[in-house]
C-alpha cells in the first residue's frame, strides 16, 4: 500500500494550497479531487462570477459611454459570449493549478475519497477505483454546500430545473426573462448585477430588513440604491415560504407577497461538506455541522486537519488558502496561526464594496471609544475625473485614545484593490499619523484612505 506525509481530500483554495506548499516542503503528498481542480471558487464561484461581472462592466461603459464623449449606437450584450469568455478563464486556471501541483510534485487522484479509519497510528483511505492508501497526516478540505432549506416546493423546483443554485446559474444559455433571487447576501447581490446587466428582470427577496449580511449600513444603503438604480428590485423584511408555478411567495410584516419569476435563484448561504467520505468514522469534534478547528486547523483529532469552509468559520476562498498555509505549517513545526480578526470582504457588484478590520457598531459593541469618519469619493481627483460625482464612500474607524486604525470600509472603483493596502496598515497596527505620512500614489481613488485619516480629528 502506497503511503503519504499527507493526504489532501478536496482540491479547493484550501486543499490545493496546502498540497502545493507541503508538497514544495518536501512532503509526499496525495490530493484527491472528484471533479476539477480548483474548487467551488475556481469552477462555480469567485473566478467565473468575476468574469461575467467584467462583461457586464464592458456593457455599462458603452452604454454609459457618451459621457466620455463616445458615441455608440446599438451597444447589445451578448450572455453567449461572456459565458465563452468565462469557460477559457475557469479552464485556463483549473489548468494553472494542475500545474503548479506538477511544480510541488503533488500526486492529483481524480476520484472521491472514503475515509475507512485509523490504524497503528495512520489513516486509511480508500479511492473510488478500489485502492487503498494511507498517511501520516490527513487534511480534510471538503469545501462547503448550498443550504436547501425545506421551503415548500423547493426540492421539486431544484429538480425541474425553476430553481437553480449558485453553480447552474453561472452556466445558464441565456438570461432569464425574470429572475428572482432567494437571499440578498453576497451571492444573490453579484448574480442579480450580472443578469440585470444581461437584460433580466431581477426581483432580489431578502428576509432581513437589509441587503449584504452584516455589511456596514452605510455601504449596503448605497450598493442597495446604486442596484435600485440599474433596475434591480428589492423586496426586504420578506422570508421565502413557498416557491411553485412560476412564482415565489414570501411572508413580510404586511403579510404575504409574491413575485413572478421565470427562474429562482437559491442563495442562503452555505454549509460545510461533512458528509460521504467517511469522515464520522475518525469522528472529530463537530459544531453546528462543521468540524471544529483550532488557530493550528487541527481537528480534536491528532494530525487530522481541517482547513477552509468544511471548518465553517469564515467562508471565503482567501482564507481558505491562509488556513491551509497555517496546517502545513503546523505539520512542519514551523510556527505560524490563523487569525481571524482581520479578514477583508469584497461584494464585487458596480460599485464594489470592500472592508477590513472592526466595523463601527462592532467596535461600539466591543465598548472601544472610536472616532469614525465618512468621506465621499469625491475627495479623490482620480474618481472625480474618472467617474464624475458618484455616490461613494470611504468609511474609517479609529481608536479614540491609542489613534489605531482599527477598520475601513469603502465602495467604489477598485474598492477591492484599495482594501488590500488597509489591511498591511492594519497588520502593521498603523496610527492615524503614521498613514498620514505614507506617500500614495497621485491621483488615485486609493487616496481616499489618506484623505480619511486627515479628516480625522
Ligand atoms: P449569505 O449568507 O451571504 O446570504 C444569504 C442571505 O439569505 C442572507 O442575507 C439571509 O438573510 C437570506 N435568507 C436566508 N433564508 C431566507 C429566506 N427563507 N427568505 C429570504 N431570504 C433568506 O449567503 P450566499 O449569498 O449564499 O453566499 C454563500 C457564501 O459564499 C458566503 O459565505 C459568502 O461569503 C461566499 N461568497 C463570497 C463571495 C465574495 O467574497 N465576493 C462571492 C460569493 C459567495
Amino acid at each position: 500500500m502506497e503511503h503519504y506525509d499527507l493526504i489532501v481530500i478536496g482540491g479547493g483554495p484550501a486543499g490545493y494550497t496546502a498540497a502545493e506548499r507541503a508538497g514544495h516542503a518536501g512532503l509526499r503528498t496525495l490530493l484527491f479531487e472528484e471533479q476539477e481542480l480548483g474548487g467551488v471558487c475556481l469552477n462555480e464561484g469567485c473566478i467565473p462570477s468575476k468574469a461575467f461581472l467584467r462583461c457586464a462592466k464592458a456593457y455599462e461603459s458603452a452604454l454609459g459611454a457618451e459621457e466620455y464623449g463616445v458615441k455608440i449606437s446599438g451597444a447589445t450584450f451578448d450572455h453567449g459570449v461572456a459565458l465563452k469568455r468565462k469557460r477559457r478563464a475557469v479552464q485556463a486556471l483549473v489548468r494553472g493549478v494542475a500545474m503548479k501541483m506538477r511544480a510541488a510534485r503533488v500526486e492529483t487522484k481524480k476520484e472521491r475519497a472514503m475515509i475507512l479509519g485509523d490504524k497503528g497510528g495512520k489513516f486509511l483511505i480508500s479511492s473510488e477505483s478500489g485502492g487503498q492508501v494511507s498517511c501520516e497526516r490527513l487534511l480534510i478540505a471538503t469545501g462547503s454546500q448550498p443550504v436547501i432549506p425545506p421551503i415548500d416546493g423547493l426540492k421539486e423546483s431544484l429538480e425541474s430545473g425553476f430553481a437553480v443554485t449558485n453553480r447552474e446559474i453561472l452556466d445558464l444559455s441565456a438570461p432569464p426573462a425574470r429572475l428572482a433571487v432567494v437571499g440578498g447576501g453576497v451571492i444573490g447581490l453579484e448574480m442579480a448585477s450580472y443578469y440585470r446587466t444581461a437584460g433580466s428582470e431581477v426581483t432580489i427577496v431578502e428576509m432581513l430588513d437589509h441587503i449584504a449580511g452584516n455589511t456596514d449600513p452605510d455601504l449596503s444603503h448605497i450598493l442597495q440604491s446604486s442596484l435600485e438604480k440599474a433596475g434591480v428590485r428589492f423586496c426586504l423584511g420578506q422570508r421565502v415560504t413557498a416557491i411553485r408555478d412560476k412564482k415565489v411567495l414570501a411572508e413580510g410584516p404586511e403579510g404575504p407577497m409574491e413575485v413572478d419569476a421565470d427562474m429562482v435563484l437559491v442563495c442562503i448561504g452555505r454549509r460545510a461538506a461533512t458528509e460521504g467520505f467517511g469522515l464520522e468514522t475518525l469522528a472529530p469534534q463537530m459544531e453546528r455541522g462543521a468540524v471544529v478547528t483550532d488557530e493550528h486547523l487541527c481537528t480534536s483529532v491528532p494530525k487530522l486537519y481541517a482547513a477552509g469552509d468544511v471548518n465553517g468559520r469564515v467562508m471565503l476562498a482567501h482564507v481558505a488558502a491562509r488556513e491551509a498555509e497555517a496546517a502545513v505549517h503546523h505539520m512542519l513545526g514551523v510556527e505560524d496561526a490563523m487569525r481571524y480578526d482581520r479578514i477583508p470582504d469584497v461584494i464585487y457588484t458596480h460599485p464594489e464594496a470592500a472592508s477590513v478590520g472592526l466595523k463601527e457598531a462592532e467596535a461600539r459593541e466591543k465598548g472601544i471609544e472610536v472616532d469614525v469618519v465618512r468621506l465621499p469619493l469625491t475627495y479623490s481627483g482620480r474618481y472625480v475625473a474618472e467617474e464624475g460625482l458618484g455616490g461613494d464612500l470611504c468609511k474609517a474607524v479609529v481608536g479614540k485614545a491609542d489613534r489605531k486604525l482599527l477598520g475601513v470600509g469603502l465602495t467604489g472603483p477598485y474598492a477591492s484593490e484599495i482594501i488590500q493596502g488597509v489591511c498591511i496598515a492594519l497588520e502593521q497596527d498603523m496610527t492615524v499619523e503614521d498613514l498620514r505620512r505614507v506617500i500614495f500614489p497621485h491621483p488615485t481613488v486609493s487616496e481616499i484612505v489618506r484623505e480619511a485619516m486627515f479628516a480625522l480629528p
